[in-house]
């Protein structure tokens, strides 16, 4: 067990003390960094106390422990999970060697893209959603918000540690344009264009951390089977904090139906009009929601027949999440049929990786909305959420632009409209965000969490001025 260094500036538990040229050029970018979280971090609380968890270890006991610390205080640093013994490579073409402990030179500039695109969503979430705390529904939910924000700062430093430690001079440039490209910024916007849109009402950060994180959480997993062991052991260790990540969202959505439906029940009404007039979230809206943030997701993981995907396999680079629990490790005589405009197609299974990895993304998605139906249905009310269509609104992929609605039929543009959050919709859940930061109180439109942090209870002054 590599215990956790808290001694060194920079947190970790990779021996960084033994590479002292590896060590400099980290405690170099360190102060960048820093200056790029007080600038495009959080708005405002900088300098309160949050209550928040920074891992100790990385075994089961050690990686959660609670206590106070201002965010720009909070230790951020390179954490991997343990080595496992003669570990191999599990699929593609070079299955069954072993994995590797430095980059391959013919995968060098492949294996760069893959950490530098994974790397750059971290900090872009952040500074999408700087701005949510200052109407955040109790202190509660804000302390939420900052441990996955500083969870996310401390997901760029994995990357940017890969980058330093196994890529030389350009690896220590790619780590320094992390933090030049800036979500939203017209002259350097952040890789993926979801990426780069503004998180400023609390219902898209639920959905945004329920599907979005969850897009990440499948990347993680997939690249959590690499042959190239470091990243590998990196992600395996990012995945135990990004459930927490995914559960923010589903709690958060789970808890605003909840409200919904003590609503519901007291008008003896679901009309939406009523609804909001009572200051909570009717159910139609919360599903257009659904259909637009779902919808965004699904374009994340690319399109169903990849070529780049089919060599990322075939090299032993990324994987499919959970990659054990196929038979099949070689997929270069497999099959996968896929759906497309004209027909099913008959796809090589490499070329299908980036489709069999989303099919593994929405069944984990439906999850959470079964656990919310089966809430309104105990409450007695049949309205069932659902997940959209695989090819409802698409820019990327076989049903890119294609004129389909929730079911996947064919319809005009005005049935898609109609589907998605309305300007109406985005105003009114933006006029509902007002801050409440009295310890146990929330917001009208958000029934209380079943618990608090860490065995405290919801009056806990999650985050505090001193
Ligand atoms: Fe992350
Ligand atoms: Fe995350």
């Amino acid at each position: 067990m590599a215990a956790i260094d808290y001694q060194s500036r920079i947190p970790n538990n990779v021996g960084l003390s033994d590479d002292r040229a590896l060590q400099r050029a980290l405690e170099h970018w360190q102060p960048a960094f820093l200056d790029w979280w007080k600038e495009l971090g959080p708005a405002k609380f900088q300098g309160h106390e949050v209550y928040l968890r920074t891992a100790v270890s990385v075994d089961t006991q050690g990686w959660a422990h609670f206590d106070y610390v201002k965010m720009p205080e909070y230790r951020w640093g390179i954490f991997l999970a343990d080595k496992e013994a003669e570990r191999q490579i599990g699929f593609g073409d070079f299955r069954g060697k072993p994995v590797w402990q430095q980059v391959p030179a013919d995968f060098r500039s492949v294996l760069r893209r893959l950490i530098v695109t994974q790397g750059d969503t971290e900090p872009a979430s952040v500074e999408q959603q700087r701005l949510l705390a200052l109407n955040a529904p109790s202190l509660y939910d804000m302390r939420n918000l900052f441990q996955v924000n500083v969870e996310e700062g401390r997901h760029l430093w994995a990357m940017v540690y890969l980058l330093h430690a196994y890529f030389g001079r350009d690896g220590r440039e790619e780590a320094e344009e992390l933090l030049v490209r800036h979500s939203g910024d017209s002259n350097h916007p952040r890789l993926l264009e979801t990426f780069n849109e503004p998180i400023d009402d609390w219902l898209s950060f639920f959905m945004f951390a329920y599907f979005t994180d969850r897009d990440g959480k499948y990347q993680l997993k997939s690249l959590a089977e690499s042959g190239f062991d470091p990243l590998a052991r990196t992600c395996r260790f990012m995945l135990t904090e990004e459930a927490h990540h995914m559960s923010v969202g589903e709690t958060g959505i789970a808890r605003i139906i909840r409200r919904t439906l003590d609503e519901m029940h007291a008008l003896r009404s679901d009309d939406p009009a009523q609804l909001r007039e009572a200051g909570v979230i009717d159910l139609p809206l919360l599903q257009r929601y659904i259909n637009y943030w779902f919808s965004s997701a699904l374009d994340l993981f690319g399109s169903e027949i990849s070529s780049n995907a089919a060599n990322y396999f075939a090299n032993g680079l990324k994987g499919r999440p959970d990659e054990i629990s196929f038979e099949d490790h070689d997929a270069s005589a497999a099959i996968e049929m896929i759906d497309g405009p004209s027909g099913q197609e008959s796809v090589p299974m490499r070329n299908a990786m980036n489709y069999v990895t989303r099919a593994a993304y929405i069944r984990d998605c439906q999850i959470g909305l079964t656990r919310w139906n089966r809430l309104i249905a105990k409450e007695g009310f049949n309205t069932v959420l659902k997940l959209p269509a695989q090819r409802f609104r698409r820019n990327v992929g076989l049903w890119a632009a294609a004129s389909v609605d929730t079911d996947g039929n064919p319809c005009s543009a005005d049935v898609i409209a109609r589907a998605l959050p309305s300007q109406g919709d985005r105003a009114y859940a933006r006029a509902l965000m007002v801050g409440v930061d009295v310890p146990g109180k929330f917001a009208n439109w958000i029934a209380p969490p079943d618990r608090g942090i860490n065995n405290n209870p919801l009056e806990f002054a999650y985050v505090r001025a001193i």
